[in-house]
């Protein structure tokens, strides 16, 4: 009789302590994933966030574009041979003709309301990403400098 109620008691401690060691209900178990990859895109880099905000969905994560109604940027001439008016295009919108890579485009981009320090980051971006090496930096002031 003793030894059973030991024996009892000794299981129920251990089964608390079990119980408790793996915490079934602590909140470290549960973690916002999506906040954890937010702050990570952002440290990496604010314009790699802004691309992926503004400019995705048509110029698609590879940069690529269709080649039919949304241009590249990865390897884009016009981007790299024409700096001021790709920072204009961003900063402004573009519309009407245009051939990028000896494709023609005839379509429209719209502004997209974002800040000169914004549009500098997103350029720093798309300048460095894929296979683009632009070395020279867009900065705050260079975009502030362009007018329409
Ligand atoms: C709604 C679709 C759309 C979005 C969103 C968009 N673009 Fe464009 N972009 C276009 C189109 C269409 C053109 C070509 C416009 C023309 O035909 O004149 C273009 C042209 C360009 C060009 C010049 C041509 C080239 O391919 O090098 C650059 C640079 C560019 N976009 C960068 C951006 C950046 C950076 C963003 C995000 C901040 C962005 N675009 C968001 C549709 C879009």
């Amino acid at each position: 009789m003793l030894l059973t109620t030991k024996l009892l008691i000794g299981f129920t401690a251990i089964a608390i302590t079990g119980i408790s060691l793996f915490k079934p209900f602590s909140d470290e178990k549960y973690f916002d994933l999506e906040t954890k990859n937010k702050t990570s895109v952002k440290t990496q880099s604010p314009g790699k966030e802004i691309y992926f905000d503004f400019c995705v969905q048509c110029h698609g994560a590879n940069g690529k574009g269709d080649l039919k109604n949304f241009p590249p940027l990865d390897d884009s001439d016009w981007l790299k041979n024409k700096r001021k008016e790709s920072i204009a295009a961003v900063k402004f919108g573009q519309s009407g003709e245009i051939v990028v890579n000896k494709i023609k485009y005839n379509n429209a981009m719209p502004a997209m309301g974002l800040s000169n320090q914004e549009v500098a980051d997103v350029m720093n971006y798309i300048m460095t990403s894929w296979s683009n090496k632009q070395s020279k930096i867009v900065t705050e002031s260079e975009v502030a400098a362009i007018k329409k």
